[in-house]
């Protein structure tokens, strides 16, 4: 376990002295289905990228949770899915999210940490490309910008302008065009 380290860049440092951030584990799952039960409801099973997670299990290096001593108070899962054209070889791509923090939890920069703690584990880990379905707005912050549209297909509908990516190395979206498929 570890605490989370003062933001560096970051436009939010968690401002709970007691918070950690620690790598999920298969145990946190009932308790961040809930969360996310709580979070986005029954919807949630609707959604296009819930469709890319379905059967999949986490990363679970990748993904991580925030606790305050033993209380879960968010989390951030990670999940590997492939791109490409059915014609070439396909890339692996991280699928970051849900990621949900607690309502009481919130606006106190856990997302943020969350979030960042998953894209810094991914590019350790080697990874070189991190996809989301989301609001612009709040993962900008993060590095991630809207794909352009058409050109990342995913096994559903979605809003073009909530399909974004975020380059863990320079230069690792270009090519990269096609469906988004689930990892089997
Ligand atoms: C989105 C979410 C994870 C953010 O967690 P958080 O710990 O509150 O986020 P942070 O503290 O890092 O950032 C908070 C800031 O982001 C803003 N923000 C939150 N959600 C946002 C969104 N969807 N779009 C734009 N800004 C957003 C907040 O207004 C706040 O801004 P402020 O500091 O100027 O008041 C949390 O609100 C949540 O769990 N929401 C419900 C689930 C969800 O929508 N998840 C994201 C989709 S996968």
């Amino acid at each position: 376990m570890s605490t989370v380290a003062p933001s560096n860049g970051f436009t939010h440092a968690p401002d709970l002295p007691a918070l950690g951030l620690r790598p999920l584990h298969p145990s946190d799952l009932p308790q961040i289905e809930r969360l996310d039960e709580r979070a986005f409801g029954p919807g949630r099973f609707a959604r296009t990228a819930y469709r890319l997670r379905e059967g999949v299990g986490p990363d679970f290096a990748l993904s991580f949770v925030a606790h305050v001593g033993t209380l879960l108070v968010g989390s951030n899962i990670m999940t590997p899915v492939k791109c490409g054209k059915p014609t070439r070889e396909l890339v692996d791509v991280m699928l970051l999210g849900p990621l949900t923090v607690e309502p009481a939890f919130q606006s106190r920069g856990i997302g943020e940490a969350l979030a960042a703690r998953s894209l810094d584990a991914a590019r350790v880990a080697g990874q070189k490309l991190v996809l989301l379905v989301g609001d612009e707005p709040y993962y900008a912050r993060l590095g991630f910008k809207r794909a352009p549209y058409g050109r990342l297909v995913l096994p559903g509908p979605v809003d073009p302008a909530r399909v974004l990516v975020c380059e863990l190395a320079p230069g690792a979206f270009e090519g990269v065009a096609g469906v988004v498929l689930k990892t089997t």
